[in-house]
C-alpha cells in the first residue's frame, strides 16, 4: 500500500488515538466546570475497531502511536489495547499522554504490555493550585504515578505544563529546576484556544521565548538537538550544562510547526482529525459499521490525509478555533 503523503508533501507516521472522552479530573482549560454531555458506550469505538484501523495505518507507515484521552486509563482494559498495539508489526513508539492520576496503579502493568514511555500533565508544583486547576486533583497521586513510572523503567518521562499567564507562571523556574535532578523532560506548552467553550484570552498564552527568557535570567540553557535523542516532536529541546533532564518548549502559537507536522488522530467517537484547530473530520466509524472492506478503509485514510490545511487558521487573535473541546480530542 502507498505511504500516507498529504498535499504538502508531509509524510504522516504519527497516530493520536483517543480512547475515551472520559476523565477523573477536570481541567478548567479542557472542560467546563459542569455539563459536558460524554459519549454513550455504543458511541465510541471498540477496541476490535481501533485495533483494525491502527494495523491500516500502520501498514501505511505508521510508526508512532500515542494513547490519549480524557484520560486513557480510565477506559476499562486500557492495558489490554496497549498490549494489541504493541504486537502490531512497524509500531517503533507506542506512548500514552495522561494526567498521572492512576499510574501507580497501572504502571506495571503497562510496561509489561509493551508501552515505552508516558509524558503527564502536570501543570503546577503546588497542591492546592494543582488542585484549583484540575478542579479537585490530588498533586501526590500524580508524583506517585512518576514515580511508579520511573521504578518499573517507563523513560523518558516527560511532563507537559500548560503556561498560563496569571496562574503558573511563577513557578516556572521550580518546574526547570526539577530537571536538575531527575531526568525528566519539562515541556512548556503555549496556552491554545481550543473548543468554543474554552475561556482563553490572548493575553494567558505566555510564549515560549518569554519563558525561557525568564528561566536564562537565573540558569543559562544550552541546546539539545531534538533528532539525538530518538524523539523528534514539536518540542525544541534545551538543558542546563550539568543538569540530567531536558526543558521543552512546545509554542504552537508562537512558532507554529505545522510545516513539519506528521500527525492523525483518531477520536473516541471514530473520527479522524488531521488538524488540531480544525472541524474538518472523516467518521471512520460509520465505515466500520457499515461493513466496508479493508481496501475502502485504507482509501478513506489516505482521503482524510489528502486533506490536511498546511497550517493552521489561528492567528493570534484567538477568532479561529475547533469546536470540540480538548477533552475529545486528546491532546
Ligand atoms: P512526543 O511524541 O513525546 O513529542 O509527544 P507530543 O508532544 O506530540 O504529545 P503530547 O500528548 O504530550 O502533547 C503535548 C502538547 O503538544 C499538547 O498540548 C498537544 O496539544 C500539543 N500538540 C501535539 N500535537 C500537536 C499538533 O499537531 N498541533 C498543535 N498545535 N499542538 C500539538
Ligand atoms: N493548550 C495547550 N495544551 C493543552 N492541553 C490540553 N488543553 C490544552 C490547551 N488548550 C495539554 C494537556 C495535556 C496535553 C495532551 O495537552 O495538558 O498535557
Ligand atoms: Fe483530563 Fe487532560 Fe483534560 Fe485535564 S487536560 S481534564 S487531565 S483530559
Amino acid at each position: 500500500m502507498d505511504a500516507l503523503i498529504d498535499a504538502h508533501n508531509r509524510r504522516i507516521n504519527y497516530l493520536r488515538i483517543s480512547v475515551t472522552d472520559r476523565c477523573n479530573l477536570r481541567c478548567q482549560y479542557c472542560m467546563p466546570k459542569e455539563g459536558v454531555s460524554q459519549f454513550g458506550h455504543s458511541e465510541i469505538l471498540t477496541y476490535e475497531e481501533i485495533l483494525r484501523i491502527a494495523q491500516l495505518a500502520v501498514k501505511k507507515g505508521i510508526n508512532k502511536v500515542r494513547i490519549t484521552g480524557g484520560e486513557p486509563l480510565v477506559r476499562k482494559d486500557a492495558v489490554q489495547l496497549i498490549n494489541q498495539l504493541s504486537r502490531l508489526q512497524g509500531i517503533e513508539d507506542l506512548s500514552m499522554t495522561t494526567n498521572g492520576i492512576l499510574l501507580a496503579e497501572f504502571a506495571p502493568a503497562l510496561i509489561q504490555a509493551g508501552l515505552k514511555r508516558v509524558n503527564i500533565s502536570m501543570d503546577s508544583l503546588l497542591p492546592e493550585k494543582y488542585r484549583q486547576i484540575t478542579r479537585g486533583g490530588e498533586l501526590a497521586r500524580v508524583w506517585a504515578g512518576i514515580e511508579a513510572a520511573r521504578a518499573v523503567g517507563i523513560s523518558p518521562i516527560k511532563i507537559n505544563v500548560v503556561a498560563i499567564a496569571g496562574f503558573n507562571d511563577l513557578e516556572i523556574l521550580n518546574f526547570a529546576r526539577l530537571t536538575m535532578h531527575d531526568p525528566f523532560q519539562i515541556r512548556f506548552i503555549e496556552f491554545m484556544p481550543i473548543g468554543s467553550f474554552s475561556e482563553w484570552r490572548p493575553e494567558q498564552c505566555l510564549p515560549s521565548e518569554e519563558i525561557k527568557r525568564r528561566i536564562e535570567t537565573h540558569h543559562p540553557l544550552v541546546p539539545v538537538n531534538s533528532s539525538t535523542n530518538g524523539h523528534e516532536g514539536p518540542a525544541r529541546l534545551f538543558k542546563f550544562p550539568e543538569a540530567v533532564g531536558e526543558i521543552g518548549f512546545i509554542s504552537p502559537i508562537s512558532d507554529h510547526f505545522c510545516n513539519t507536522c506528521n500527525r492523525l488522530r483518531l477520536t473516541a467517537d471514530g473520527k479522524l482529525k488531521t488538524c488540531l484547530f480544525s472541524d474538518e473530520e472523516v467518521d471512520m466509524k460509520f465505515l466500520l459499521r457499515s461493513g466496508c472492506h479493508d481496501e475502502e478503509l485504507a482509501k478513506k485514510l489516505s482521503e482524510a490525509i489528502s486533506t490536511k490545511p498546511l497550517r493552521h487558521g489561528f492567528t493570534g487573535s484567538g477568532i479561529k478555533r475547533c469546536h470540540r473541546p480538548m477533552v475529545k480530542i486528546g491532546g
